[in-house]
């Protein structure tokens, strides 16, 4: 069988980092924790805005030819916390499996897991999955799909 390398795309939602006002350790921190056959072709760091996230997630599938787009941040309660708006806006099938999981197998580090809005869903041949803003979170989250996701990535192509 012919050796895949998935292409990842990862956006960082902050107001602050879009600013350069705040290091993103974030975004690192998702590429990290990625197995050796996700290969990331493209970062973003990008304002809690609902249009200019919906305009990365966009690019990045359609333009970059992502197979997978893994954001992080902009899960929460807070007005500005619209990321998983924005990926309803592009997505045309929803995966609510995924972010089931992620909060599920989350519960067991925090209770505040069930506070995350995060959501997953498939753009065109592109998996699009919501994570916490926190590298703490993002390490956990990661945890509890990457390894599940490949059957599904493989399916898109
Ligand atoms: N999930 C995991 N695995 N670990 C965490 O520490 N933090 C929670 C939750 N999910 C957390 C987590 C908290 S405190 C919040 S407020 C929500 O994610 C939303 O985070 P966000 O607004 O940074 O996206």
């Amino acid at each position: 069988e012919m050796h895949l390398v998935y292409k990842v795309g990862i956006i960082t939602a902050s107001d602050k980092g879009s600013m350069g006002e705040r290091e993103d350790l974030s975004g690192p921190a998702i590429a990290e924790r990625l197995p050796n056959d996700y290969q990331v072709v493209c970062t973003e760091i990008v304002p809690d805005d609902r249009a200019q996230l919906a305009e990365a997630m966009r690019r990045m599938c359609d333009e970059q030819g992502c197979n997978l787009v893994l954001t992080t941040g902009g899960t929460g309660f807070a007005p500005r916390d619209v990321t998983p708006e924005a990926t309803q806006d592009v997505i045309d099938r929803a995966v609510p499996g995924i972010a089931e999981a992620i909060r599920a197998y989350s519960m067991q580090f925090t209770s505040r897991a069930m506070l995350s809005r995060g959501t997953s869903g498939i753009r065109g041949r592109t998996l699009i999955v919501n994570l916490p803003g926190s590298p703490k979170a993002v390490r956990e989250s990661m945890d509890a799909f990457i390894d599940v996701i490949g059957h599904g990535l493989r399916l898109l192509l």
